[in-house]
């Protein structure tokens, strides 16, 4: 069960798939501590750690949603011990499983099926309703899911595309971005060219947007600390699982997010206070690429002096 636990875990999306994470099983407590690994942080691009957090809340809820399968109740606490910053989480195993198996199921069986698809997506809309299931999703995890209308999805992907443009003309910037753009034969981090699409065929990194009526959705927390970036990634992947099962196609435009000004104006003036913590891309279309992950071995340390 650790084995399939751990599996499930490390299948979360991360910030250029640097799977920052590492698990340490405490046994008498039935207890997960989720760290930080901070030699897989990406200084220049993430140097507050926010991309980070993102990541590993995405791989607690993944965890979450495993163990409420194999018939407990997770219980979850964020940052549990403030003098140790890279104890991110810990979840505890705890008494059965309450209620809700069948939609948990559903999200669990979408663990394995969830890759981000950086390609063309048809013109065939996302129904409302379907938008709505997702944005409600957001609200379960603390989170507030937008979708923009069309002269505001193209405000959005402007600022991306500003970002992209600065994040190419940045020489530190666009070396750490490289440096995690591996082929798989070289080990189970960083992305693999062929999970990258079209755009990468020509050189630049993807923020490739082939739909002229693009559906996004804006994620956002009312505030901006290191507890709401992992509420974040947990309300993310419950998006992007529900999304999956939905039948729908999700990637990530995060290149505005990685400059406080755009990530500024990435927020809706109309809408309120509010942090962005993601912009996601939804449609139908062709599922992307595996991606590479780290075995559950290797995820997996020894509780300390042990
Ligand atoms: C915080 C965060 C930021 C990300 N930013 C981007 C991005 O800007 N562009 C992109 O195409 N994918 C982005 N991703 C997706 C990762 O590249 C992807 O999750 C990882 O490579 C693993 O692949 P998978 O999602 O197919 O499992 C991001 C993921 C996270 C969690």
């Amino acid at each position: 069960m650790v084995e399939k636990l751990l599996s499930a875990a490390v299948a979360a999306p991360s910030i250029h798939n640097t799977q920052s994470w590492r698990f340490r099983l405490l046994p008498d407590s039935r207890t997960f501590e989720v760290r930080a690994v901070p030699r897989r942080s990406l200084r220049q691009i993430d140097p507050n750690g926010r991309a980070l957090h993102v990541s590993v809340g995405a791989a607690v809820f993944n965890l979450r949603t495993a163990v409420r399968e194999f018939g407990w109740e997770p219980v979850v606490r964020l940052l549990p011990r403030p003098a140790e910053p890279a104890l991110l989480a810990a979840v505890r195993l705890a008494g059965p499983a309450r209620g809700g198996r069948s939609s948990d199921r559903a999200l669990y069986d979408a663990i394995w099926r969830r890759h981000s698809s950086r390609l063309p997506f048809s013109p065939r809309p996302v129904p409302p309703e379907q938008l709505t299931e997702l944005a409600e999703g957001a609200h379960a995890e603390g989170a507030l899911l937008q979708i923009p209308d069309g002269d505001e999805a193209h405000r959005l992907l402007a600022l991306t595309a500003e970002a992209e443009h600065r994040n190419t003309a940045d020489p530190d910037r666009r070396d750490e971005s490289r440096r995690w753009i591996r082929p798989p034969q070289d080990g189970p981090l960083g992305l693999p060219a062929e999970a990258l699409g079209p755009q990468d065929a020509r050189g630049r990194l993807p923020a490739a947007v082939f739909e002229p009526q693009p559906t996004l959705a804006v994620l956002s927390t009312a505030h901006d600390r290191r507890a709401d970036w992992l509420r974040a990634g947990q309300a993310l992947q419950r998006i992007l699982l529900l999304a999956t099962a939905d039948g729908l196609r999700a990637s990530l435009l995060h290149q505005a997010l990685e400059w406080p000004d755009l990530r500024w104006e990435l927020r809706d003036p109309e809408a309120g206070p509010g942090h962005v913590q993601m912009l996601i891309r939804l449609g139908y279309g062709p599922a992307g690429a595996d991606s590479p992950r780290l075995a559950p071995v290797e995820v997996l340390e020894s509780p300390a002096g042990a």
